[in-house]
């Protein structure tokens, strides 16, 4: 491959010999289109006309009033589907149309990659196979009945925990033995190169537009950055443009499920150790003879054991900080931002909501905080209903 995928020590491609072909040409037709004109034209008339880009930056005036400092959240929650996850998916649509494939499959945790692969899979007329662990699946039923509504074929796989993991080792399996017409949908910014590299450009959108309209806005760039971090997609694409504002302060938010010393959780940046799963080294929940960890998360979509390469060389050198929350604080600020705000924000994204609320009157009152809103929490109800807490 032109390049070896490498973020420090971490990333690479640990697959099957059979799958190199495959990863070989979509490095090579990523770099053939990437920056050509009319993929650039064509994904920019997509974001815009069909996913609503650019999303707004929007100044939450109560919020920041209740923890006593400006927080402007980036609303990525108002895309199409409810979710960053389209941004990738019409960039790997369109990439898989240049390709020429017919076919396309995709994991999903909470199921918005998956509905956004179907919603993509629709309008390019391509056949859509979902992966989707039988957990997640009831969980997450809305969005199953959406991706199959779109004309979709929802796999559900009842192996290991039946989450994300499975749901990827289900896919990887399928497209080993379908990989001359099929194109793997990869949804988050972690797995084989060259997936990291091209999650991360299909979602810098959300980066590249947040620093022009905080600057528009108010006229200096932000003091801390803050985005969930599952695979982490919607981090790396919010993180990218700041990455090299070194007086930005970036803080990726993972899930400590019911706590950190009770090991029920899916934190790898704050406890796992180095590891390699679905084709890349990174940080990883395993024991200590390597077997991967059983996770668990309140929110699906950041239930998994492992996370991007890119974020494991951004804790290594320190220029991004990985903190966790714990459930009962992810919904104690779901009910709190909803009903200072009037937005349901996604059980993912309340992940970093919850970690902005503990710093409630910790920060300078002028300290400009973005968060980058991930998701909209309309799937998450039920799950908040069942869970609320007493
Ligand atoms: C709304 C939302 N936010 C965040 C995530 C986590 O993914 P990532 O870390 O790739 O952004 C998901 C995954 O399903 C999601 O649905």
């Amino acid at each position: 491959m032109k390049n070896n995928g490498r973020f420090g020590q971490f990333g690479g491609f640990y697959v099957p010999e059979v799958l190199i072909p495959a990863l070989e040409e979509m490095e090579a037709a990523f770099y053939k289109f990437y920056k050509d004109p009319q993929f650039v034209a064509d994904l920019d008339t997509l974001y815009n006309d069909y996913a609503g880009r650019p999303t707004p930056l929007y100044y939450a005036t109560r919020f920041s009033e209740l923890v006593g400092f400006k927080v402007y959240i980036k609303r990525e929650d108002l895309l199409h589907g409810g979710a960053h996850k389209v941004n990738n998916c019409l960039g790997q649509g369109l990439l898989a149309k240049y390709m020429k494939k017919t076919k396309i499959i995709a994991e999903t945790g909470a199921g918005q990659h998956g509905l956004a692969t179907s919603m993509v899979g629709a309008l390019f007329g391509m056949q859509t196979k979902i992966f989707m662990g039988s957990i997640d699946v009831e969980r997450q039923s809305v969005n199953v009945h959406k991706m199959r509504l779109c004309g979709a074929e929802v796999i559900s796989v009842t192996g290991g925990t039946c989450t994300l993991k499975d749901a990827i080792n289900e896919a990887l399996r399928y497209w080993t033995s379908n990989v001359a017409d099929t194109f793997y949908m990869f949804g988050t910014a972690c797995g084989p190169h060259p997936y990291p590299t091209i999650v991360k450009h299909f979602q810098s959108c959300i980066g590249t537009e947040a620093r022009k309209q905080c600057l528009e806005k108010i006229g200096k760039l932000p003091d801390i950055v803050t985005a969930c971090v599952g695979g982490g997609s919607n981090a790396i694409g919010i993180f990218s443009a700041f990455v090299n504002d070194k007086n930005v302060k970036l803080v990726g938010v993972e899930p400590a499920g019911k706590g950190i010393a009770t090991g029920k959780h899916a934190a790898p940046l704050n406890a796992g150790k180095v590891g390699i799963l679905h084709g890349t080294k990174m940080y990883l929940m395993q024991d200590s003879d390597g077997q991967i960890l059983d996770t668990e998360s309140i929110s699906a979509g950041l239930d998994y054991p492992g996370v991007g390469p890119e974020h494991c060389l951004l804790r290594d050198n320190k220029r991004a900080e990985y903190v966790a929350v714990e459930d009962d604080a992810v919904l104690e600020i779901f009910d709190i931002f909803t009903k200072c705000e009037g937005i349901l924000p996604a059980l993912e994204s309340s992940h970093s909501l919850a970690w902005v609320y503990s710093q409630k009157n910790k920060l300078p009152a002028d300290t400009v905080v973005i968060v980058n809103l991930s998701g909209r929490g309309d799937k998450d109800v039920d799950i908040v209903e069942r869970n609320k807490i007493k």
